[in-house]
């Protein structure tokens, strides 16, 4: 599904935090690609010694990838230190993306995207938006200080509702109190933290909606090779183990094991 995978040394052109406590950032690096799809992910190394991270990125344009993270340990610490003109070792792309075969251009679409997954869903909305699909994007937040790409993503969707826990952005609530007032959709893609998506593939199997989830498992090798992120699947009523690198990072949702 995805193109073949490269390593090359990118190049970053900027690095700079979006808010005042710097916990998240903005990232862009000139790595020329083609092939990538959206839901597909890359993985850098952030320093010589150290393990990539796989990043899901908010735009990609062919010149390079821009990725929005937030300083949450040592190696996004690290990340947050690199300033322009750093060579950094880039692999992408990586994983399957979302499959919109299914999609006809009167399809209308609901994407749901929480925290730091939220971003990712930007090359999805474009994507959407080229296949004249219409989106309704859900944006879930703590609060107003961890909500990311609200604005891009309002320019990218037809029609975007934010929900926070603390009413302090948008709506008070989460993304299933939004979610109950969508009567109908041709499928739901999310991208977030998994008791959402666990909670959103419940709701979305009760309504027979299908239902994409992109999963954000911590990983080490990043192309299948570890089993470091194994996660269970239902295949037939039989408990099965897929690998998020290379087998997803986008699942059924109605597929996995959630417990
Ligand atoms: Fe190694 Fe997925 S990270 S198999």
């Amino acid at each position: 599904m995805g193109a073949q995978k490269k390593e090359r040394t990118g190049k970053i052109i900027s690095n700079r935090p979006l808010d005042r406590n710097e916990n998240f950032w903005a990232m862009k690096i000139a790595a020329p690609e083609s092939g990538f799809l959206p839901g597909q992910f890359f993985m850098i190394a952030v320093s010589e010694h150290s393990l990539r991270r796989a990043f899901a990125p908010s735009e990609f344009d062919g010149d390079g990838f821009a990725f929005i993270y937030g300083v949450v340990g040592e190696g996004t610490q690290t990340l947050s230190r690199l300033t322009a003109d750093t060579p950094v070792s880039v692999i992408a792309p990586l994983g399957n993306g979302y499959d919109l075969s299914a999609l006809t251009p009167d399809a209308a679409v609901i994407l749901i995207g929480g925290g730091t997954g939220a971003p990712s869903l930007m090359p999805l909305a474009a994507a959407l938006r080229r296949r004249q699909i219409k989106t309704h994007s859900l944006l879930g937040a703590r609060d107003a200080t961890r909500l990311l790409a609200a604005e891009e993503l309002r320019a990218a969707s037809d029609v975007l509702t934010v929900v926070t826990d603390d009413g302090s952005a948008g709506e008070r609530g989460n993304v299933l109190t939004a979610l109950n007032r969508i009567a109908a959709a041709a499928a739901i893609f999310a991208c977030g933290p998994r008791p959402m998506l666990q909670a959103v593939s419940v709701w979305a199997a009760a309504k027979k909606i299908p239902c994409q989830v992109s999963l954000e498992e911590r990983m080490a090798c990043g192309f299948g090779a570890c089993m470091g992120c194994a996660v269970a699947v239902n295949v037939n009523g039989e408990k099965k183990y897929r690998r998020v690198c290379a087998d997803g990072p986008v699942f059924n949702g109605a597929e996995i094991a959630w417990e």
